[in-house]
């Protein structure tokens, strides 16, 4: 069967949050520790103790948005122990992962630093599951507060004249587990009371996030949507994609074949399903769609490397994982009415990062490359898309071989990502453009793909798997044919004249 996409690039259907391409940075294994931050002393190039190849990586990336401090961390962190003289600060244990010794070294100044080296706007989590309301409202005030008060004096104290603006904070973070293994209807309680004290200072205007389901817990959804919608700008969901769906055994990063591949793939697709289903939840609550679903977790989830802590949670990615990306990103994008934002879990060094460190060294993923090629698409327009694809088949399961997103930018200029999921085959696909009255279009694309579907970039072939220029398009009017390579994600460029 030909494949076909057909695109009106005269039908609208919403704007791309660039927030969608957000990602999440946790107190947990390297992530914080070696993978930002090295200290000022460090022998390893670094601006205030942050790594500068790793800053300079998510700013090519236009990363807009970060995640901090957890995760399971945030609910048992108290930021009062990680600010002021660096000497003085507390120990603590961190307890979830690896029970390792948290020295507090990076806290709420050198993250809030970091985001402006990122020029990204900063996502706080608070602390529910063990922390108090006086300590989140403190926090708050400690930050955004232009004035003279206790917490104010104390942030000048601690070298920081100005407040920072902080948009975004999220009251808890899975309060249904590691976050105080609450119901529904106690943590709904919690977070109205919570919030209250989560003020607005000056022109600071807070978007607060309630702690939203895992997955397919649709209950959960309910019942604090029911209690609180009113009260929150957003609600979280979390979905990791897990090959097995055996949280004993996982499956390897790199070790895998045909089966994990398709596995892989399929339970990431259902992203989709999970979030139509939250979203007509939601919808009886809020039928405007004011309220955002904020997808603050996401991403594969392997076993860990052999031989690394199993509390770090380290993991290669491989192509495999640059199709999750893509694939996840597209349903992002058709669900831009109600996703106003998502942040992929980690950053550097944890699950399915885009940048993996080991000293001095730094290695971009094939993650990493699709978030820079999809970049075009960030606070772009959505256009109608619809695709007409064979079906890749594997052991009598089937996938639609093609995924496809376009939107148009301020500028006119059209983007379109297409994937295909066979890893052994190309897919030739005729893309048909409505609504140009005929203009002509010039076409140039780039794309990611690899020989074997379990290539990746390690620090001896850092650049084992990444983007080249793509070739062998034909345009005709306004219809575009290309090829795309097995397991391929590709960006094209259409630029109407
Ligand atoms: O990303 C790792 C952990 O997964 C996070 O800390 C937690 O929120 C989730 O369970």
């Amino acid at each position: 069967m030909a494949n076909r996409v057909t695109i009106n690039a005269d039908i609208a259907k919403g704007t791309i949050n660039r927030n969608i391409y957000g990602h999440f940075s946790e107190h947990l294994g390297r992530c914080i520790y070696e993978g930002i931050w090295v200290g000022e002393q460090s022998p390893i190039p670094n601006t205030y103790g942050i790594r500068n190849d790793v800053a300079e990586a998510l700013k090519k990336m236009k990363i807009p948005v970060l995640r901090w401090p957890g995760g399971c961390f945030a609910d048992e962190y108290h930021w009062k122990d990680g600010v002021g003289p660096t000497e003085a600060r507390k120990t603590m244990i961190n307890t979830h992962w690896g029970g390792v010794v948290e020295n507090n070294q990076f806290g709420t100044h050198e993250f809030l630093r970091l985001c402006e080296m990122l020029e990204c706007e900063p996502y706080i989590s608070g602390n529910v599951g063990s922390g108090t309301v006086q300590e989140m409202s403190e926090w708050v005030e400690y930050i955004t507060f232009d004035g003279k008060s206790p917490m104010a004096d104390w942030r000048k104290e601690n070298g920081r004249e100005r407040p920072w603006k902080l948009k975004y904070f999220g009251v808890g973070n899975e309060n249904w587990g590691c976050g105080g293994n609450m119901r529904p209807e106690y943590y709904a309680d919690l977070y109205r009371r919570y919030q209250t004290y989560v003020r607005n200072y000056g022109e600071n205007g807070i978007y607060k996030i309630a702690c939203g389901p895992n997955d397919f817990n649709y209950q959960w959804m309910d019942v604090v949507m029911r209690e609180a919608h009113w009260l929150m700008d957003g609600i979280s969901v979390h979905y990791y994609t897990i090959p097995t769906g055996v949280w004993s055994a996982k499956g390897s990063a790199t070790e895998f074949g045909e089966d994990e591949w398709f596995a892989t793939l399929k339970k990431s697709l259902l992203m989709d399903e999970l979030l139509a289903k939250h979203s007509a939840i939601m919808d009886r609550y809020d039928p405007k769609k004011r309220v955002g679903l904020i997808v603050d977790e996401w991403g594969t989830w392997y076993d860990v490397e052999p031989g690394t802590n199993p509390g770090f949670l380290y993991q290669q990615n491989t192509i495999r994982d640059a199709l999750v990306a893509g694939l996840t990103l597209n349903v992002f994008h058709e669900h831009c009415d109600r996703v106003h934002m998502a942040n992929l879990a980690q950053v550097v060094n944890v699950l399915q990062s885009v940048i993996l460190t080991e000293g001095e060294k730094m290695i971009l993923t094939p993650t990493y490359h699709v978030m820079d090629m999809y970049k075009v698409h960030q606070d772009a327009t959505l256009l109608e898309a619809s695709v007409s694809a064979a079906d890749y088949v594997h052991n009598g399961e089937k996938l639609q071989q093609v995924s496809v997103s376009a939107s148009k930018n301020e500028q006119g200029v059209l983007h379109i990502s297409l994937c295909n999921l066979d890893h052994q085959s190309s897919a030739p696909v005729q893309i048909d453009l409505r609504g140009l009255n005929d203009r002509n279009v010039k076409v140039k694309g780039t794309e990611l793909t690899a020989r074997d579907m379990r290539d990746h970039n390690s620090f001896d072939r850092p650049d084992a798997v990444k983007p080249s220029a793509f070739g062998g398009i034909e345009t005709s009017g306004n219809e575009i044919r290309v090829t795309l390579a097995p397991m391929s994600v590709t960006v094209l460029e259409v630029v109407v004249a």
